[in-house]
């Protein structure tokens, strides 16, 4: 696991675009998975502005996103297909067809779920997967207590998400109760994670899924069992890590050997 350390938001922000920028010039067809929330926006700004400076094009990227929320039309004002086109595709030459975001309006959970999977496998996987964290820990809307090896499926967000969401919804009632999400299982087949926080906040989840033990309890946590995982911190983010030390060495031996 590759512990990235950032003086702001701005900094990690600029890192995660830049990353997922060389994945499509180096693989123009790539498949993104995506994540909602406020921690990738500024990921997006900044893939808009690389695609308006002619830096990166999505004409043949692919994208799942993690999650949607259950019962929300894809037109709702909060439901994260809408977010994803707002945020990003409205604004890139993406072509709508090849997006992917679960439907949370479905009738048939069932058939939806399993067919969101079957899509994933249709191409092949996914080669990068952008994550945030809950507070308590989640990754896309596995909540603790998530099997470690669950597929997309229905689940029942926890008190803390809604009430951390509740200021998109004005109130926590307003939050819906449950998602579809990927699974934790489907998550660790992505070839590359990306995990990003910034703030404070984030900061006891950050140091319980990182320097803690792997447990279905704090789902993040699973990621110390990938090949191939990259976590970007902003410095609140990073405040209740131990080894801020040696991760900062791995990151300079690292830029010193890219040199050589
Ligand atoms: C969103 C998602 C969630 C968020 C997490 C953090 O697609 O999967 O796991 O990444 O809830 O949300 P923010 O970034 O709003 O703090």
């Amino acid at each position: 696991m590759r512990v990235v350390v950032l003086e702001n938001a701005e900094a990690v922000a600029q890192f995660a675009a830049d990353f997922i920028v060389r994945q499509v010039n180096g693989k123009p067809n790539s498949v993104l998975g995506l994540a909602t929330g406020s921690t990738p926006l500024g990921t997006y700004r900044k893939l808009i502005e690389a695609y308006q400076a002619g830096r990166v094009s999505f004409k043949s990227v692919t994208t799942f996103n993690l999650d949607e929320y259950y019962g929300l039309e894809p037109t709702h004002e909060q439901s994260y297909r809408r977010f994803m086109c707002e945020s990003l595709f409205n604004h890139i030459d993406i072509d709508l067809a090849k997006t992917h975001v679960p439907l949370g309006s479905t009738l048939d959970v069932e058939r939806e779920t399993a067919s969101y999977e079957q899509a994933i496998r249709g191409v092949g996987g996914i080669d990068l997967q952008l994550l945030g964290i809950g507070t308590d820990g989640h990754i896309a809307f596995n909540e603790p207590g998530s099997s470690l090896a669950s597929r997309t499926r229905l689940k029942t967000l926890t008190r803390r998400t809604r009430q951390d969401n509740a200021r998109f919804f004005g109130t926590i009632d307003g939050v819906p109760k449950m998602a579809i999400t990927m699974g934790i299982g489907t998550i660790m087949e992505s070839r590359e994670l990306l995990l990003l926080a910034c703030g404070e906040g984030k900061a006891e989840a950050i140091a319980r899924s990182f320097e803690g033990p792997i447990s279905s309890i704090c789902p993040a946590s699973v990621l110390q069992w990938h090949r191939q995982a990259i976590v970007v911190l902003d410095k609140g983010a990073a405040r209740g890590l131990s080894q801020l030390e040696y991760y900062a060495d791995c990151e300079a031996n690292l830029k010193e050997v890219a040199k050589v």
